[in-house]
């Protein structure tokens, strides 16, 4: 078993973010990544929606084999990761927008927050946003439109600059010093977001945790792989090849999947 792959999958092609950590942090773990680019964006769907796709990512995963399920969208995980870990029998490792380090963090008492709708009013987030963050002014800000930007191939536009501005000002406004992205596309906008913000705000993705989550989990369950001398990565879209292709940025192929 432990030479088998993780499974990663996400709305789209976002979660290649939380691919990249993950490949970093464990050089040994062969991969295989599903884009469900043509279901994208998760975030407007409702929760039975968003677990039905979500079941049908698992269980093609799992049909190939894989050892844990890395559920790389925020979308997905703060809906159905309950469903997902109480009727499969492999590890799930979640993505949840990093609101806690932010909130311990801030020095002007104001965070913001950019994610889904989907994300934003889940209970899970809500949990996590009163439980850490309940002296703090939390800014949230949901980001219509710019997950269909990036899966268009959009990232770079006059239409994302637009709405980057739009949606950062009342952030600004609150004088935030800390801006959560709590979607796994959001990491790609972050040369974007530099450029945008003022020197003291700090950025936040969930990457490098979900990385080590992810090798603290097969440790635990001795799934850990510590022979392979070589690592194998599949990437499967049923979306645009090329969009996919573009923003992993690596040799590895984007093949087209029908699922
Ligand atoms: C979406 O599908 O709406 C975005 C993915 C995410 O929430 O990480």
């Amino acid at each position: 078993m432990n030479n088998h792959p993780i499974g990663v999958f996400d709305s789209g092609v976002g979660g290649t973010s939380i691919w990249k950590a993950i490949n970093e942090l464990l050089p040994n773990e062969s991969s295989i990544y599903l884009a469900d680019s043509i279901n994208a964006p998760y975030g407007p769907k409702g929760k039975e929606a968003i677990t039905n796709l979500c079941i049908k990512n698992t269980e093609l995963l799992l049909g190939n084999g894989c050892k844990l399920i890395v559920v790389a969208c925020n979308t997905a995980t703060t809906n159905a990761i309950g469903y997902l870990r109480n009727n499969y029998n492999v590890p799930f490792i979640g993505i949840e927008p990093a609101i806690k380090p932010a909130a311990l963090q801030t020095k002007t008492k104001a965070v913001g927050i950019l994610a889904t709708q989907g994300t934003l009013s889940s209970e899970l987030f809500s949990k996590t946003s009163g439980k850490f963050a309940n002296n703090i002014n939390v800014v949230e800000q949901v980001g219509e439109g710019i997950v269909n930007l990036i899966e268009s191939g959009k990232l770079y536009s006059e239409e994302m600059t637009a709405l980057l501005i739009t949606y950062l000002q009342p952030m600004l406004n609150a004088n935030i010093d800390y801006l959560v992205l709590g979607c796994s596309h959001y990491p790609y906008l972050i040369p974007q977001l530099i450029e945008l913000l003022p020197e003291h705000v700090t950025i936040i993705d969930s990457g490098e945790a979900v990385a080590r989550q992810t090798k603290a989990v097969l440790k635990q369950n001795d799934l850990l792989n510590f022979k392979n001398p070589k690592s194998e990565h599949l990437f499967y879209t049923n979306g645009k090849l090329n969009v996919m292709q573009q923003i992993l940025d690596t040799d590895y192929t984007v093949q087209y999947l029908d699922f």
